[in-house]
C-alpha cells in the first residue's frame, strides 16, 4: 500500500527533520510505501525543493513520489495524513499565543483546501504553533471533513513530562505510563501525574520517598518544568525544538495510525468531555483505536487538578475569541 503524506512547513527546521525519518519508515512501518507532498510558500520554496534532492539521494525503498509546491491544490491533493507544520516559531521572550496573529491566518485556507482536495479519510495533524488553536480553525474551515480528524500536538509535552519524572524517580522513561497533557500547548497546559505508573505501579510512594512534599514538588518545579520548557530550548539553543518535536510528529501520528496500547496525550476536539466546552481543541487523556482518537472518560479528577484543567481550558477560550475577533472563526 503507499500513503500520502502532506508536509507543510516542509522547507523549515522540523520539516527537514521530519522528513528523513517518515522516509525511512519510522512513520508508517517497513512495509508502507509512501508519497510525498511538500507545502511552502514561494519564499522555502528552495529550501524544499533541496530537501526534494537529498531525500533522492537517501535512495529510501519506501519513498514512491516528492512532489515540492506552493500551491495548496496540488499540496493536499489525495493527502491521507497532512501534517501541519509550516507557520512562524516564536522567539525569546514570546508565549506561543503571540504568534496568533502571525499565523492564525494559514490555517483557515488550509483547512479549506484539505477539504476540497484531500482523501476522503484525510488525518490531519497541527503542529505550527499555537498549535490547539490553529487545528481548530482549521478544522472550522474544512467543511464536511469531521472536526474528529484534525488533531493538534501535545507529545512533546507528554514525553517531556515523562522525561522529567523518570529522571526524578531515576528509572527508564519507558518504564513511565499515564502521564497525560491536559488543556493548551502552552505555559498553561496540565502534566498530571495523578494517574502516573513506574513499572505498573502508581508513582505516589516512590515520589513522596524521593521529593518529600508531592503538591509542593509538582506545583513549584515539575509542572513549570515542563510547561516552560519549550521556552527552555529557546533560551539554551537560541530557536525553538526541533528533533525533539519531529519524533513527537512521528510518534503521535503513528499512534493515531496504528493504535496504542495505553494512554496518551493529544489536543482533540472536545463534545463536553470534563467539562471542556465543546468544539474546543484541547489536550486530554486519549487512546488511538481504530484510527481515531478516544478520549478516556470516566478518570476522577481532583479539585487542584480541575482548577488547572480549567485554567488552561480558559486560555484556549480567550484565544478563541481572539480568533473570532480577527474574523478566522
Ligand atoms: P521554521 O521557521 O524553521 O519553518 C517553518 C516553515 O514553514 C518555513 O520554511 C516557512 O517558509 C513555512 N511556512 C510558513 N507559512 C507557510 C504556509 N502558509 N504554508 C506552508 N509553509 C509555510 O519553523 P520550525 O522550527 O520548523 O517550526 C514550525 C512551527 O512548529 C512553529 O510554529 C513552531 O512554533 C511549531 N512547533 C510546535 C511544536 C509543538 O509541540 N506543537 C513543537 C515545536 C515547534
Ligand atoms: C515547543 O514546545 O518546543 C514548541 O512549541 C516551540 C515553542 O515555541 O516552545
Amino acid at each position: 500500500m503507499t500513503t500520502t503524506i502532506t508536509l507543510t512547513g516542509a522547507g523549515g527546521q522540523i520539516g527537514y527533520a521530519l522528513l528523513f525519518r517518515i522516509a525511512a519508515g519510522d512513520l508508517l512501518g517497513p512495509d508502507e510505501k509512501v508519497r510525498l507532498r511538500l507545502l511552502e510558500i514561494p519564499q522555502g520554496l528552495g529550501a524544499a525543493e533541496g530537501a526534494a534532492l537529498e531525500l533522492q539521494d537517501g535512495a529510501f525503498g519506501l519513498l514512491e513520489h516528492v512532489e515540492v509546491t506552493d500551491d495548496p491544490a496540488v499540496g493536499f491533493d489525495g493527502a491521507d495524513l497532512a501534517l501541519l507544520v509550516g507557520a512562524r516559531p516564536r522567539g525569546p521572550g514570546m508565549e506561543r499565543g503571540d504568534l496568533l496573529a502571525a499565523n492564525a491566518g494559514i490555517f483557515g485556507p488550509q483547512g479549506a483546501a484539505i477539504a476540497a482536495h484531500a482523501a476522503e479519510g484525510v488525518r490531519v495533524t497541527v503542529v505550527g504553533n499555537p498549535a490547539n488553536t490553529n487545528a481548530l480553525i482549521a478544522a472550522a474551515s474544512a467543511d464536511g471533513v469531521p472536526a474528529e480528524r484534525f488533531s493538534a500536538l501535545t507529545r512533546l509535552d507528554e514525553n517531556r513530562a515523562r522525561a522529567q519524572l523518570a529522571q526524578t524517580l531515576a528509572v527508564p522513561v519507558d518504564t513511565i505510563r499515564r502521564l497525560p497533557i491536559w488543556g493548551n500547548h502552552s505555559a498553561t497546559q496540565f502534566p498530571d501525574v495523578s494517574y502516573a505508573t513506574v513499572g505498573g505501579q502508581p508513582v505516589d510512594a516512590a515520589l513522596e520517598a524521593i521529593v518529600g512534599d508531592v503538591p509542593t514538588w509538582l506545583a513549584e518545579t515539575f509542572i513549570p518544568r515542563v510547561a516552560k520548557r519549550g521556552a527552555e530550548i529557546i533560551q539554551v539553543r537560541g530557536s525553538s525544538s526541533v528533533a525533539s518535536a519531529a519524533n513527537a510528529t512521528i510518534e503521535h501520528v503513528r499512534d493515531w495510525v496504528r493504535g496504542t496500547e495505553d494512554w496518551t496525550s493529544a489536543g482533540v476536539v472536545s463534545h463536553g468531555e470534563y467539562g471542556v466546552p465543546e468544539g474546543l481543541i484541547s489536550s486530554f487523556p486519549v487512546r488511538s483505536v481504530d484510527g481515531g482518537w478516544q478520549i478516556v472518560e470516566g478518570l476522577e479528577v481532583s479539585d487542584w487538578a480541575r482548577a488547572r484543567i480549567d485554567a488552561s481550558v480558559a486560555e484556549l477560550v480567550e484565544e478563541r475569541e481572539a480568533v473570532r475577533s480577527l474574523g478566522l472563526l
